[in-house]
């Protein structure tokens, strides 16, 4: 499985002139309130643990002002911890003498900003080969592989062109690119899509999950957005008032929110269409193995249900029912288990979002059995589990830890004010 790529241990920052003097207070528990009227420093994160596996998008959420950019900014020592370490790949960046950071800058971590962050008077051309030119490869060398990944992101064509004559999307597609080309292992995603019209917002999103499939890079993407949050991350990591206060798989923080504010960003989200079937199933143990009626009738018999999965070495055959068992066994107990033995039901794909198989699976009087590429049976999906999930009351029981939900009044970073921010969590359902 894959590896922990870049770890975050007891990270916390407090900005302003004498960070030091007041940690105590801050490992005293006050809140970032409290710390800024008693001392006027700001505090940006407070003990955050997290780990990052090597291949994963993970998503880093949280209202404005909840310390998404200070965190990653502290990956690649743009700014320094107060207090704590960050590994990535086993180095603590601290460590780096100021010649490896600039290495470590350079070849290891690029960065996709929101604004897309263009030099103006140079071509899309330039904007790409610029950052290879700095790593020491020759002009004609760094042309080469900028044109390369112009077309990867689907700009070939457009070299010559000037940011400002070119869409939003275009825009951000050069950014893109110019990340890309640098070879590093590790994008470090600021709201990188956050500036573009819902359409080709969407369009990147497709975009970065195809090439993440070829390309296997470590991403971390800070996003607002939930309904982007589910779509890409394998992870995500939810930020309040400089907290780390859930962290978790996506299916984990839409069906079991940690905490109120948590709870506020996934509620209206819609479930259907954000969760898979593989995140609903329930494994099934037991299997008919037989290859007789005979000897499928006796497994079934011996089983608690009426039902049962017939699994042979080839994987996944069909579903086989107790009262049609019996009647086989009576016309011809020695015959061997065929396709007509079966019940008429259609497996299910593990990674099929539930509103597609919505209609059938509440239709079916049989858990659906759920089946892999491969015909590899995975579990099965119960009509009652289903409804529960999608049911409004599931799980918003349990999320009363946190008394306050979201609201704007962190503060923020001046320079970054952007009207979509102010907005309370909502999502496209
Ligand atoms: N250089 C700085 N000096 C003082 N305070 C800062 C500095 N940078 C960030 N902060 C404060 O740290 C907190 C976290 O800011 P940060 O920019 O990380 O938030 P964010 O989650 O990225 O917000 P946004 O979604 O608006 O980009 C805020 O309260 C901010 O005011
Ligand atoms: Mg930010």
């Amino acid at each position: 499985m894959s590896n922990t790529l870049i770890e975050v241990k007891g990270l916390y920052k407090l900005f302003g002139s004498n960070p030091k003097a007041h940690m105590p207070l801050v490992h005293q528990g006050l809140g970032k309130d409290e710390i800024l009227a008693q001392t006027g420093h700001t505090l940006g994160l407070k003990d955050i643990n997290l780990s990052i596996k090597e291949g994963d998008i993970s998503v880093i959420m949280g209202l404005s002002g909840s310390g998404k950019s200070t965190l990653i900014r502290h990956f690649n020592r743009l700014i320094e911890p107060t207090e704590g370490q960050i590994l990535v790949g086993g180095t603590d960046v601290m460590s780096l003498a100021e010649k490896d950071l600039e290495q470590f800058r350079r070849h290891r971590m690029s960065m996709v900003f929101q604004r897309f962050g263009l030099l103006p008077h140079r071509t899309v051309l330039d904007n790409v080969s610029f950052g290879l030119t700095i790593q020491g490869i020759k002009k004609k060398e760094a042309n080469e592989r900028a044109i390369e990944w112009l077309e990867t992101v689907g700009l070939g064509g457009y070299e010559n062109q000037y940011p400002a004559q070119l869409s939003g999307g275009q825009q951000q597609r050069v950014g893109l690119a110019r990340a890309l080309a640098t070879n590093a292992d590790i994008l470090l995603m600021d709201e990188a899509f956050s500036a573009l019209d819902p359409l080709i917002r969407s369009e990147m999103q497709d975009q970065l999950v195809e090439l993440q499939e070829k390309l296997q890079k470590t991403i971390i993407f800070i996003t607002h957005d939930l309904d982007e949050a589910l779509r890409l991350g394998n992870n995500i990591a939810i930020l309040k008032d400089g907290e780390l206060v859930q962290d978790d798989k996506p299916e984990e923080i839409l069906l079991n929110p940690a905490t109120d504010y948590v709870e506020a960003f996934v509620r209206d989200v819609n479930r259907a269409r954000a969760l898979t079937v593989e995140t609903v199933m329930q494994p099934q143990e037991f299997r008919i193995t037989a290859t007789t009626i005979e000897e499928a009738l006796k497994q079934m018999r011996a089983h608690k249900d009426d039902y049962a999965y017939h699994v042979t070495d080839d994987g996944y055959q069909g579903m086989l029912s107790q009262e049609s068992l019996e009647e086989y066994y009576q016309e011809d107990k020695t015959a061997k288990l065929t396709e007509e033995h079966y019940e008429d039901l259609e497996p299910i794909a593990p990674d099929a979002a539930l509103e597609e198989i919505l209609p059938e699976t509440l239709a079916s009087d049989y858990p659906v059995p759920v089946v892999d590429e491969e015909g590899e049976f995975m579990g099965s999906l119960s009509r009652d589990a289903l409804a529960e999930v999608l049911s409004p009351e599931a799980s918003s029981e349990e999320a009363n830890t946190d008394k306050s939900a979201p609201s704007e009044e962190g503060s923020e970073t001046p320079a970054e004010k952007d009207e979509s921010k102010v907005k309370q969590p909502t999502t496209s359902a």
